[in-house]
């Protein structure tokens, strides 16, 4: 593996706490992480919120369209007891149930006081418009963010699977770097080297990583830093450690940095 490869928990350390929590992440910054993965979606008001799912019924106890409520109703839902680890808990607590707002979370990252790397991925349809990557940029600029400068703690990385939502970042607000998620080959990506719309960071699945074994490679070469997602197993750290990839990105890191010696 590389000198120090980055590791990334992905919705915070969402193995052993529901997804996507304020005590999903701050368990992941204690277990030492160099960073954490975060989806946003817009609510009906406009607000972002961190949720990966388009639909609510997996991950609370409210049903339909996470983007047909208003924040003051999706945060009178349960984003916790569907998990194991809170099963049973009398009361549940907060910060394991509550829905969590992209605002409230960069607040607490900020107030860690430690360097945080924090992957932020637009899940909202990036073909319904640009309001999320509007929102997001302007939120990123509310806490001093969106201009990512080497005495910053806090650095963010935008990233999509929607190379139209990775451009309208890219416009918005270009010193934020990016990352292209790559699900499936993109045609042509081999033959032509880089990424489009002056994308960053390559970000393909395990998945990928294992059916193109040319491909961590040849994204390197081509000046790409490579951030693989989502890496839960110790046969899979073991396959990509011979690339050297820059971050891994997964729902256990404490395993992950116990492999890295870490
Ligand atoms: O970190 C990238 C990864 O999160 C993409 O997949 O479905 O978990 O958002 P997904
Ligand atoms: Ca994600």
């Amino acid at each position: 593996m590389g000198a120090h490869t980055l590791v990334f928990a992905h919705r915070g350390s969402s193995a052993a706490l529901p997804e996507h929590t304020l005590a999903a992440y701050l368990r992941a910054l204690d277990e030492g992480v160099d960073g954490l993965e975060c989806d946003v979606r817009l609510t009906r008001d406009g607000h972002l919120v961190c949720v990966h799912d388009r639909r609510l019924e997996r991950t609370s106890n409210g049903r339909g369209l996470v983007s047909a409520y208003t924040l003051a109703e999706l945060e009178r839902l349960d984003f916790g007891s569907w998990h194991e680890s809170v099963n049973g808990d009398d009361p549940p607590d907060p910060d394991r149930t509550r829905l969590l707002t992209l605002d409230r979370l960069l607040t607490a990252v900020r107030a860690a006081d430690r360097d945080v790397r924090l992957l932020i991925e637009t899940k909202h349809p990036a073909k319904q418009g640009p309001e999320v990557e509007r929102r997001l940029v302007a939120l990123l600029r509310q806490h001093g963010l969106a201009t990512p400068s080497p005495d910053q703690r806090v650095r963010v990385t935008v990233m999509s699977f929607s190379a139209l939502a990775v451009r309208r970042v890219r416009a918005l607000a270009p010193e934020l770097p990016t990352v292209l998620l790559l699900e499936v080959l993109p045609p042509g990506l081999l033959r032509r080297g880089r990424l489009p719309f002056g994308a960053h960071v390559a970000g393909p699945g395990i998945d990928l990583v294992r059916a193109r074994p040319q491909l961590v490679p040849h994204l390197r070469e081509a000046g790409h830093p490579v951030y693989v997602w989502t890496v839960n197993e110790t046969a899979d750290l073991d396959l990509i450690e011979a690339y050297g990839v820059e971050g891994i990105i997964t729902d256990r890191p404490r395993m992950v940095l116990d492999h890295l010696g870490r």
